[in-house]
């Protein structure tokens, strides 16, 4: 049993925050709340609403599976399964110092990346916050703010000072940039579509790796772009790196996607290109896209119906919507929302403060799931300093299990994309490591879990053989990597076949 906390006391967020909590003692008393029965109601009618059966989930993987496959055949797919131009497994003797440069879903990070060899290395790194007018405002002018990081970085960390670079050297660098880009070749990618609330303008459809290197002209850097690459690749590459077993990626952050090593021959709407069929190269799958648009496979709720309808791009990233930590907080605090319209909940109480698009985050419901006192005092201290609102016991034993549903449903969709390519790999039986990363798969309490239940609910006990694991830094250490096995491609004169 988990020890039962009582009185007053405080915790600390994620984000450093320390907040005071207090237990109340008559609070069933003081303001009209819902009954425990009203409360256990309702949980039944979401329960329905937010539950994967293990038939469900098998259907999906079926129709996830002949998306991929159709991806790979076809060009301009809804899941594109964009080709990288990252060729095979990287030996682990890869060395040299290189340059990542991640721009994600909420940070820009630099990193000084050093190979050592023996799947052995070493990074330096600096941070960034990226603002929402950045993420809003001309593309160029984020690709410039990229260069001005990188400048301040190199100043810092490679100058004569620092001994690393020789005046006229200049470093390769690996430039993660976590959106969909087709690909004609490894330092080329036209960005189909922002995701994850970015919208810069003058980006869609241009090549971003063309308006990246403008801004480094700008700042005349000594740097060359090696290669534009996804999150996705860099940790599925990484993670090969340190351990040769994995063959699957997948992030689960403030996005979601894959990635795998794909057999040339497989990739039919690149036969024209001539590439040996006998090569293998990594599929950047793209799979937040699955079932967008049409919306005929997936189990949407009016509150995913919402998030999407809002959001600044209707229709697409279905199944991301879903899944990552960028709407689990928003698809929860729709659920309140309905039910204090209802006036089921905090009635004779101020819910502005809730009542606002985007408030409730998703760190939120890690800290509900994870809160172990009886009273619940991690859900009184952010319904108290969050939202000015007084909770009794049983609403809040509500809220802990509606995050727990959706968190549930998040976790077992996220199992049914990667079965799906294990599926269409036939990996199954000889099992398969999956290299994992993103704040919903590191910091959501019981997601690995969830997720391998979920593989064991698709493929009953073989479902075993998948196994994820936390994995290497793709946007870094990745990065850095794949630029190195560029680089030796083209020392040995292959890069301009592809
Ligand atoms: C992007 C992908 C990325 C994923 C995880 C998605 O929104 O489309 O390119 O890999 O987020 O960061």
């Amino acid at each position: 049993m988990p020890a039962s906390r009582r009185g007053s006391g405080s915790f600390t967020l994620t984000t450093g925050q320390t907040i005071a909590i207090h237990t109340r003692t008559q609070d069933e008393e003081d303001l009209p709340h819902a009954t425990k029965k009203t409360m256990a109601d309702h949980l039944r009618k979401y329960e329905s609403l937010f539950t994967l059966t293990p038939q469900r989930m098998r259907m999906i993987v079926e129709a996830f599976t002949e998306t991929l496959e159709l991806g790979l055949n076809k060009p301009n797919q809804i899941v594109p399964m964009i080709p990288t131009y990252v060729f095979g497994w990287p030996t682990g003797q890869e060395k040299g110092d290189f340059l990542a440069l991640d721009l994600g879903g909420t940070n820009l990070r630099v990193c000084l990346v050093t190979l050592q060899g023996e799947g052995k290395f070493e990074i330096s790194q600096t941070k960034y916050r990226l603002t929402e007018e950045q993420k809003q405002d001309d593309g160029q002018k984020l690709f410039d703010f990229c260069a001005e990081c990188l400048h301040t970085f190199v100043e810092t960390n490679t100058g004569e000072g620092a001994g690393q670079l020789k005046p006229g050297q200049s470093l390769p660098l690996g430039f993660t940039f976590s959106y969909p880009c087709s690909q004609e070749r490894i330092d080329h990618g036209e960005l189909i579509r922002w995701t994850k609330g970015f919208g810069a303008g003058n980006t869609e459809g241009r090549d971003v790796a063309e308006m990246f290197k403008k801004s480094l002209e700008k700042y005349q850097l000594p740097i060359k772009l090696t290669a534009l690459i996804n999150d996705t690749t860099g940790t599925l590459i990484a993670s090969h790196y340190v351990n040769p077993k994995t063959k699957i990626a997948v992030i689960f952050g403030t996005g979601c996607n894959a990635a795998y090593m794909e057999n040339v021959k497989n990739i039919t709407k690149i036969e024209h290109l001539g590439i040996d069929p006998g090569a293998e190269m990594a599929i950047n799958c793209e799979w937040g896209a699955f079932d967008s648009f049409e919306h005929e496979h997936l189990p949407r709720t009016k509150y995913d119906t919402v998030v999407d309808d809002t959001s600044n791009k209707p229709g697409e990233q279905a199944f991301e919507k879903l899944i990552s930590g960028r709407y689990l907080g928003e698809i929860l605090r729709l659920v309140l929302c309905e039910l204090i319209d209802e006036g089921v909940l905090f009635l004779g109480q101020n819910t502005y403060k809730l009542e606002k698009p985007y408030c409730f985050d998703t760190a939120f419901l890690s800290l509900m799931e994870s809160d172990p006192t009886d009273e619940l005092l991690m859900v009184i201290g952010i319904f108290t300093h969050f939202f000015a609102l007084e909770t009794t016991l049983a609403e809040r034993q509500f809220f802990r299990a509606l995050a727990k549903l959706i968190g549930r449903r998040a976790a077992r969709l996220s199992a049914c994309g990667i079965a799906a390519i294990v599926s269409k790999m036939n990996y199954l039986d000889e099992g398969c490591s999956v290299g994992a990363d993103g704040s919903l798969y590191n910091k959501y309490p019981g997601f690995a879990d969830r997720v391998h239940e979920g593989l064991q609910d698709i493929f009953g006990d073989k479902g075993r053989n998948i196994v994820t694991y936390h994995a290497e830094d793709g946007s870094g250490v990745g990065s850095a990597i794949i630029a190195a096995m560029t680089k030796h491609r083209k020392d040995a004169g292959l890069y301009l076949n592809v």
